[in-house]
């Protein structure tokens, strides 16, 4: 392996500059050449294409967002758009791509690797936690950090103003980030997209935290909730308690940016080197992920989408903390 291709794809994610640092410095380290693709597939499709070096990297591993930009590629999902890219490859001699992506970018390269013999190493990026073969994927813990201390803020207004607020946080149709924010927050109840929403029984949470002579109440709900998202739940527990001041509050994009957490730029750098590890090793499409503090090669093509576990101890957990 002598020259490698590198690209970030899909939503972005804290950490992701951390990573980039980390493969390129682990390649240099080898004597392994990076170019940079910018926009993740669309700029490969295109043969946007950078050389990057060990000063490329410099002073980005605490900062947001991605140096090489990214997107979401309808034409990656064509075959004429995968066979483009296959050319602006060869073309630039490229004997391996690593991407930095989630569970719609991996979809995109099992497509790409059941077609062409080109090496291709995973690296899992995505707040919202939704992969196999990873316990946690870069950008999950800072999201929950930053949707954590914005909660933290918001209770603040709801206990000045003796309101129920539902805030309602990202995660797609998966419910990682708003299990470990209501846990993290202390919030009475948290509506996932992994379990039928009971509005009974958050009538019944409610209603007892009121009893209790709380002055605040806090509802996190993940987006991708079946039954509706924040504002649809709210609206039936207006209806029920038209006593009550209820407020929403959508948090969105503000979980995608900032600073990543130190636990992500630990991730992100261990697997950066892994990814470089697992070429030199002769791995080839498969993407490399830490499982309960190893680092685990999982194939290409059983990475999949995951959702929460709704486990007997999960359920208790909530229970007892909302009691
Ligand atoms: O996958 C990350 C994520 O932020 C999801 O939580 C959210 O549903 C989605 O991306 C938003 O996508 P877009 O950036 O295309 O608006």
């Amino acid at each position: 392996i002598n020259k490698i291709a590198l690209l970030t794809s899909g939503g972005d994610a804290p950490g992701l500059n951390a990573c980039i640092r980390a493969v390129v410095r682990a390649s240099i380290f080898h004597n392994i050449k990076v170019v940079g693709i910018r926009r993740g597939y669309e700029g490969l499709i295109d043969g946007d294409f950078f050389e990057m070096d060990s000063a490329t990297v410099s002073n980005i591993i605490q900062r947001g967002g991605t140096i090489q930009k990214s997107s979401r590629s309808p034409r990656f999902k064509t075959s004429d758009g995968r066979e483009s890219a296959y050319q602006q490859l060869k073309k630039e001699g490229i004997d391996a791509v690593v991407l930095i992506g989630g569970d719609g970018s991996f979809a995109g390269s099992k497509a790409f690797t059941s077609t062409y013999n080109i090496p291709w190493i995973g690296i899992p990026k995505t707040i919202d936690n939704d992969l196999t073969g990873t316990d946690s994927a870069i950008g999950f813990d800072t999201a929950t950090n930053t949707a954590m201390e914005a909660i933290d803020k918001i209770r603040d207004t709801a206990e000045s103003h003796n309101r129920i607020f539902f805030v309602e946080v990202m995660g797609r149709d998966a419910g990682f980030i708003a299990y470990e924010t209501g846990i993290n927050v202390g919030a009475e109840a948290i509506c996932i997209p992994e379990t039928e929403n009971d509005v009974q029984h958050l009538f019944t949470v409610l209603e007892k935290g009121w009893g209790r002579k709380k002055s605040s109440l806090i509802v996190v709900v993940g987006e991708g909730n079946e039954a509706g998202g924040a504002f649809k739940i709210s609206n039936d527990v207006k209806e029920k308690f038209p006593q009550y001041d209820v407020t929403v509050c959508i948090l969105g994009y503000i979980q995608r940016g900032g600073s990543p957490s130190c636990s992500d730029r630990v991730l992100a750098s261990k697997l950066g080197v892994a990814a470089i590890h697992a070429l030199l090793n002769g791995e080839k499409n498969i993407m490399v992920g830490e499982i309960k503090g190893d680092i685990v090669y999982t194939p290409l093509e059983i990475v999949t989408k995951r959702y929460l576990e709704i486990d007997l101890a999960r359920i208790e957990l909530i229970n007892i903390l909302s009691t």
